[in-house]
């Protein structure tokens, strides 16, 4: 009997407190939320006006107060202007014609040393292999073939493997600068000398040296010739 009276005082307990719980759900009375902003996202559209999400209250996010509210901000103060002038070069694929880029891609493929001191070359194929890995390899695979993962996965296709191309070390500069068909310029992400470096590693790694594979005569006369 004890036992029963426990029990309904137990139940009596619970739906009361789910009856409160519950009441408290109306519209004149809304439930309190916790982090609000988990609930209702504070997405902002490119200058659309800093509103909260979730209230008419104003936004007081300084930066967009500063802005009228607008979300489209101005540059980071220190922001290093691109081209002020408007005097860069533009990417060298954009202005020649088709002959032109032939004809520099044909004169490329005599230069077989990089313009680098040779003396760093070990350091200097090291510093490519680190580049290559992290900007050619998810095309090209980290040993040349073609097969990266975003090829293998099947989002891109027609990467060639190195092995099959006649290329130079100069070749494979005057790609990464000027690009070709499918590839894009990568002047945009490696300097100058970054890109000789990868061209090292990838004619050491993939084409047996420094040299080309084909035009391996020119290089050989050259280190054979009589010192002068
Ligand atoms: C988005 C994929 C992609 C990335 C990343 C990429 N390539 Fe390529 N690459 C290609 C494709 C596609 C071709 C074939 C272009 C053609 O000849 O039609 C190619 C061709 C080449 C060739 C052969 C060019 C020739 O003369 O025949 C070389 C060399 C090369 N890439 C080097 C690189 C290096 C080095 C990097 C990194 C800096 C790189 N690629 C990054 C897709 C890529």
């Amino acid at each position: 009997m004890l036992k029963m009276t426990k029990n309904i005082i137990k139940i009596t307990a619970i739906l009361g407190f789910a009856a409160i719980s519950l009441s408290s759900c109306s519209k004149e009375n809304p439930p309190l939320v916790y982090f609000p902003d988990m609930y209702y996202p504070v997405a902002y559209d490119p200058l659309m006006k800093a509103e909260d999400a979730y209230s008419t209250h104003e936004n007081e996010i300084p930066a967009f107060v500063k802005n009228n509210g607008a979300t489209g901000l101005g540059p980071v103060n220190g922001t290093v202007v691109h081209d002020k002038d408007g005097v860069a070069d533009v990417a060298a694929n954009d202005r020649m014609t088709p002959d032109q880029y032939n004809a520099g891609y044909d004169e490329s493929k005599t230069i077989t040393a990089s313009p680098l001191n040779p003396a760093n070359q070990a350091a200097d194929i090291e510093r490519g292999k680190g580049l290559y890995d992290k900007t050619c390899a998810a095309c090209h695979g980290t040993g040349g073939d073609g097969q990266g993962p975003i090829v293998v996965c099947g989002a891109y296709s027609g990467v060639p493997k190195f092995a099959d191309r006649e290329i130079t070390v100069g070749s494979v500069h005057y790609v990464l600068t000027n690009g070709r068909n499918a590839m894009g310029s990568y002047a945009g992400q490696l300097t100058p000398g970054d890109r000789w470096r990868v061209a090292m590693y990838v004619m050491s790694a993939f084409k047996g040296g420094i040299a080309p594979a084909a035009p391996a005569v020119a290089s050989a006369s050259v280190t054979t010739s009589p010192q002068k």
